[in-house]
């Protein structure tokens, strides 16, 4: 009946809104320049399109200020530089076990080299409590480092509520956005983030390899540079500008993607982040009450009552991996195995065989969803 039904929306939202391919071949057609790097038309024309997106994001997210504002590659490396750039040799530093390996590797890496000590909240298991987070902080507590929505459940962690609870202390507040950014609303100065890493290609409807973060000042002032480089700034000086973005951006920036996540931010403005999160939420509740009833399907969840729109099962007897490829068959495609999330995995007690995701979007129709729950039907009962 359909040739595609995409719903793998955790890992990249597809298709992308037109207004975003537009704008993105509209530049590398019409200007195309490198910004900041010269003082003819389209190299200025390159940077007020940069300049125009920082402030987009600075307001989307609730920043404080357009120079705050990071770009890199995506969320992996906006972390990497915020935990190279920040974590001191003998830190600790409170995590959930629901951390994505953006988050995890870096750190069991430098806890392995003895730079670091970990502690984990189960919030897989547990509803968040602040006497209970309290007991995890010692007085060398630097930083406090979550993911906003597990990318394997869906489960939304208590970022506000963590907020309030480091509130006024010497701890950095990291958070991870990649599964929340563009379906619910953030305000990071509210919250008291100091480091709210975003990756464009998600929820924000923007192309991949563009992503970033955004600083509050505290952090903006002692972040060092992993990189140093051209920055287009300072060309006299041998060393790296000490000023923001300049300090964390060198060599030539992503331009067509920073565009095309600004207008994928503008996307959402348009159409409102309040529908597409009912439209998305309707999708999946929808999804998942029709696996649910499948006999065998376990569906992986977590405490509480908040969820984004993806969602993982288990099927007894089958392997995630083979209803994956007979689904994709079918042209429907979702996501199997462990997500680039093994702790996760672990404590949701689906490790090492991983979960099959689905994770519905925008662009997706009702009739697509009650496809797939037809064909997953078929394919598991052989009828
Ligand atoms: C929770 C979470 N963090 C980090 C990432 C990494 O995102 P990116 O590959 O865009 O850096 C993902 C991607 O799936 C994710 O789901």
């Amino acid at each position: 009946m359909f040739k595609k039904v995409y719903l793998d929306n955790a890992a990249t939202s597809w298709p992308k809104p037109k207004r975003v391919v537009e704008a993105m071949s509209n530049f590398l057609i019409r200007q195309g320049c490198n910004p900041g790097r010269a003082g003819y038309d389209c190299s200025i024309e390159a940077g007020r399109q940069i300049l125009k997106t920082r402030e987009k994001i600075t307001k989307f997210f609730g920043g404080i200020s357009p120079e705050n504002v990071v770009f890199t590659q995506n969320i992996t490396y906006a972390l990497n530089f915020a935990f190279y750039g920040l974590i001191k040799k003998g830190d600790h530093i409170i995590t959930s076990d629901l951390e994505h390996n953006a988050v995890w590797r870096p750190l069991k890496t430098m806890e392995k080299k003895g730079l670091i000590s970990i502690s984990v909240f189960p919030f897989s298991q547990k509803e968040f409590s602040p006497e209970e987070f309290s007991r995890l902080l010692k007085p060398e507590t630097r930083f406090v480092v979550i993911n906003h929505a597990s990318n394997i459940s869906g489960q939304v962690l208590p970022v506000k509520e963590i907020g309030a609870a480091i509130k006024d202390r010497e701890i950095f507040f990291v958070v991870d956005t990649a599964q929340t950014a563009g379906s619910l609303s953030i305000d990071a100065t509210e919250i008291g983030i100091d480091v709210m890493g975003f990756t464009g290609h998600k929820g924000l409807f923007g192309p991949p390899g563009v992503g970033g973060m955004v600083l509050s000042e505290r952090v903006a002032e002692i972040i060092k540079p992993v990189f140093q480089g051209g920055t287009g700034s300072v060309s006299d000086s041998e060393f790296q500008p000490g000023f923001l973005p300049d300090k964390m951006e060198s060599g030539t920036p992503n331009t067509p993607g920073i565009i095309g996540l600004r207008e994928g931010i503008e996307f959402i403005e348009e159409e409102g982040l309040v529908s597409i999160n009912k439209k998305t939420e309707k999708l999946k509740d929808l999804l998942q009450k029709g696996l649910e009833e499948i006999p065998g399907v376990k569906i992986v969840s977590g405490p509480g009552e908040d969820f984004v729109s993806t969602f993982s099962i288990t099927m007894e007897g089958q392997d995630p991996g083979f209803l994956a490829y007979y689904l994709g068959e079918k042209g429907i495609m979702v996501r199997s195995g462990l997500h680039c999330c093994p702790a996760g995995h672990r404590a949701l007690k689906t490790f090492p065989e991983g979960t099959l995701r689905f994770s519905p979007g925008y662009f997706n129709s009702q009739e697509e969803i009650q496809f797939t729950i037809n064909t997953f039907e078929k394919i598991v009962t052989g009828k």
